[in-house]
């Protein structure tokens, strides 16, 4: 039997090396048939990771100056690896919960695509700086939250696109501000780029959050509020970029809330 895009997604999510990874979510066939019905059971190994860099707590990545070379090759690669763990998060979405519409899957599969561009770029760049990715320490926060999201599809698409990847939305103009101010005229550019791509990603988890609020018969503003306290999602810091969240589909009621 032919793969589906399921599988494919899968297997992808399982691969160790970063670059044959993004290469392979890069290369992802989006109208390959889904079988959407099919319960897949979890097999161990989930997701492939490299042996580098090493995983610490997030208490112990050390804030470095963007002045050095080597600290703005830290800061490249810190989004290079939030960008990797973006490819599984996306996979994740595309293998894991059954019985949701195709066009569910390939949204999921074209967002790990586009995340595979972003880690590719970054990487690109890294290298540009006379280093690679895994040679800085890194953390697991992003993948402990699909941890803790793993059995219930609602939680998942609450806290990982509409929280996750809209603190990327927040924290863009930050990142870019440093690096021209580096003088990284090309590491912006590729900050750009990823805000434009994450606007749609975060688009995309809006929709089908209120797509399953809706088939749940749900209110989405108080059960994003229960979901939050249920799973320990990190709390919303400002600032927040407010008109990346309204380009991404967040309503007023919910831009009032942020704080
Ligand atoms: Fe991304
Ligand atoms: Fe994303």
């Amino acid at each position: 039997m032919n793969p589906t895009l399921r599988d494919v997604a899968l297997a992808l999510l399982l691969e160790c090396a970063p670059d044959r990874k993004a290469a392979g979510a890069l290369a992802l066939d989006l109208d390959l048939p889904v079988d959407s019905a099919r319960v897949i059971t979890e097999p161990p190994g989930i997701p492939g990771r490299p042996d580098r860099p090493l995983v610490v707590p997030h208490a112990q990545i050390r804030q470095r100056s963007v002045g050095t070379v080597e600290g703005r090759a830290a800061l490249v690669h810190a989004i290079a690896h939030i960008e990797l763990n973006a490819i599984d998060l996306a996979l994740d979405a595309v293998w894991r919960f059954d019985g949701l519409p195709d066009a569910f899957y390939r949204d999921w599969a074209g967002v790990a695509r586009e995340e595979a561009l972003h880690f590719t770029l970054l990487r690109d760049h890294l290298r540009g700086l006379g280093f690679a990715y895994g040679d800085f320490p890194a953390h697991a926060a992003l993948w402990e939250m699909a941890e803790r999201t793993r059995g219930d599809v609602l939680a998942r698409i609450a806290l990982v696109p509409r929280t996750l990847e809209a603190r990327g939305l927040d924290a863009s103009p930050a990142v870019k501000a440093k690096l021209l101010g580096a003088g990284d005229a090309a590491g912006a550019a590729i900050i750009d780029r990823i805000l434009h791509d994450e606007v749609g990603h975060v688009a995309i988890g809006n929709r089908w959050y209120r797509w399953l609020c809706e088939r749940a018969g749900l209110d989405p503003v108080a059960t994003y509020a229960e979901l939050v306290v249920r799973h320990d999602a990190p709390r919303l810091r400002a600032p927040f970029n407010l008109d990346a969240r309204r380009a991404a589909g967040f309503t007023d009621e919910e831009l009032d809330r942020l704080g």
